[in-house]
């Protein structure tokens, strides 16, 4: 059995878990791993050959190997078993150790762990990470929340792992309690927004351009060395050279178009409906991989639907053009919203987020990063209290001067049928939020009509009730 002089435990040997103990060793911390499948133990003992790692199925061993207080990772999917592993590792472990869940959960899920292990003198951290794979290997964001002091424990190390931009660790403390979690839910929500945009930039390039994979490889190319640099933007410009082993064609036409979720845009935009702060794009997005999964009723659909079927008539440079343009503009209000989101967020649970932090560490390792974070990052540290990027002055430059080709990309595809809800979201949002006065003085009135809501005026203060002249006895 090995000595009690491992720095840090790792449960869940999968790919995150794996890459991330490579990482941690990498900086010069011991690391022992355990997963109660011992093929995955035999892949970490090949993996880690010559470094201060030992693995192992055994719980018992895993538990006895780590110094105290201990400090032991979590990356086993988020759900059911982070309670099962946490029930299984209570009674093996002693007060102050602490417990870092670097899943996805759900905040509410941390917020309850950390409850129940506060009964046994137990630390619970829910940390946030992006980045993928590659992200856990070499260099991820990382979104800690939890108690100050606790997090101090692992700071350095944290910061060691992380991705770096500036020579800045793109880490922080971020809050106490679910903070860590939260932030990590709202990066997937606008992970889900850009991601459903740039979908629907290669649907009207494909379909009005009508553009080939080469070509759109060469557009996403140049569009990431321009304004839409971001990682998003590059893996997409990767994917349309990608050829099948299979069938020699481009892999990306032999992919079905029905997409998966776990559900982290969904939570997101479940929250935000609950605190009552509008993020319609990060919404549009979640519907829109709803709908794709409707494969079958779309096909039947497709033959009894049409569309006027226009024809594009604008040349591929024009339209790359204005669509480069739309996009960016849809990327900035899909982090306007979910920024927002964080903001309110934040005075509801408490969790004194500093958006400019959560700009900072975004800006590298993880799946949004994107020169626009760079002025998300500037904008907040001017207006730390900024509710919506939209209102810095830089940024609303920015969205003013790509307004105008995102409206005349939207009509493309209106004209022709092409779906293009996430586009069309962030302009609907943007001309909203820009909106000194919305209709809603007619919802009122609605609801007082039908219902007796009652109603507020614009000219004195009170709660008013009309009795409608149509209404009958
Ligand atoms: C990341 C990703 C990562 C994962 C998503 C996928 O930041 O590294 O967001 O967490 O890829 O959970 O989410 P969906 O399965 O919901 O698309």
């Amino acid at each position: 059995m090995a000595e009690a002089t491992y720095e840090y435990g790792m449960i869940g040997l999968g790919t995150m878990g794996r890459n991330m103990v490579l990482n941690i060793s990498d900086h010069g911390f011991s690391v022992a791993g355990f997963d109660k499948d011992n093929s995955q133990v035999k892949l970490l003992q090949k993996e880690a050959n010559g470094r201060n790692v030992i693995a192992t199925s055994n719980l018992d061993e895993f538990i006895s190997a780590l110094k105290t207080p201990r400090v032991v990772i979590l990356l086993v999917p988020a759900g059911k078993i982070v309670d099962e592993v946490i029930q299984e590792l209570k009674p093996l472990l002693s007060e102050n150790d602490l417990l870092m869940d670097c899943g996805n959960s759900h905040f509410t899920d941390t917020n309850s762990r950390i409850e129940e292990l506060k009964k046994s003198s137990l630390h619970f951290m829910g940390v946030g990470v992006s980045g993928g794979e590659s992200g856990a290997r070499y260099g991820p964001s990382i979104m800690p929340g939890g108690p100050e002091d606790v997090y101090e424990r692992v700071a350095s190390m944290l910061d060691a792992i992380s991705a770096k931009v500036n020579k800045e660790a793109c880490v922080k403390w971020l809050g106490i309690g679910s903070a860590g979690h939260y932030v990590k839910m709202v990066h997937n929500g606008i992970e889900y927004g850009i991601m459903q945009l740039i979908s629907e930039s290669y649907h009207l390039l494909k379909v009005a351009g009508g553009m080939s994979n080469e070509e759109l490889h060469t557009t996403f190319s140049k569009w990431n060395e321009g304004m839409l640099h971001s990682f998003l933007i590059e893996i997409t410009a990767d994917i349309f050279a990608q050829k099948d082993d299979l069938t020699k064609n481009s892999l990306v036409d032999m992919i079905l178009d029905s997409a998966h979720q776990k559900g982290t845009g969904g939570w997101t935009s479940e929250d935000a409906m609950k605190l009552q702060v509008p993020i319609p794009v990060i919404d549009i997005a979640v519907s829109m991989r709803d709908l794709s999964a409707y494969k079958d009723e779309r096909e039947i659909a497709q033959k009894k639907l049409t569309a006027p079927g226009g024809k594009s008539g604008d040349n591929k440079n024009a339209l790359v053009t204005q669509l480069e343009q739309a996009l960016y503009f849809s990327m900035i209000t899909t982090y306007a919203q979910g920024m927002s989101l964080l903001h309110y967020a934040s005075k509801e649970y408490d969790y004194g987020l500093k958006l400019k932090d959560i700009a900072s560490i975004w800006r590298g390792g993880c799946i949004i990063r994107s020169s626009l974070l760079e002025d998300i990052y500037s904008a907040f540290s001017k207006s730390p209290e900024l509710s919506n990027i939209l209102l810095d002055d830089a940024i609303a430059q920015k969205a003013m001067h790509s307004q105008t080709e995102t409206r005349k990309t939207i009509q493309i595809g209106m004209e022709m049928g092409i779906p293009l809800p996430a586009i069309m979201t962030s302009l609907a949002y943007y001309d909203s939020y820009r909106s000194g006065w919305l209709p809603a003085n007619l919802i009122q009135a609605q609801r007082d009509y039908f219902g007796a809501h009652t109603y507020e005026r614009n000219d004195r203060k009170g709660t008013f009730h009309t009795q409608w002249n149509h209404e009958k006895e």
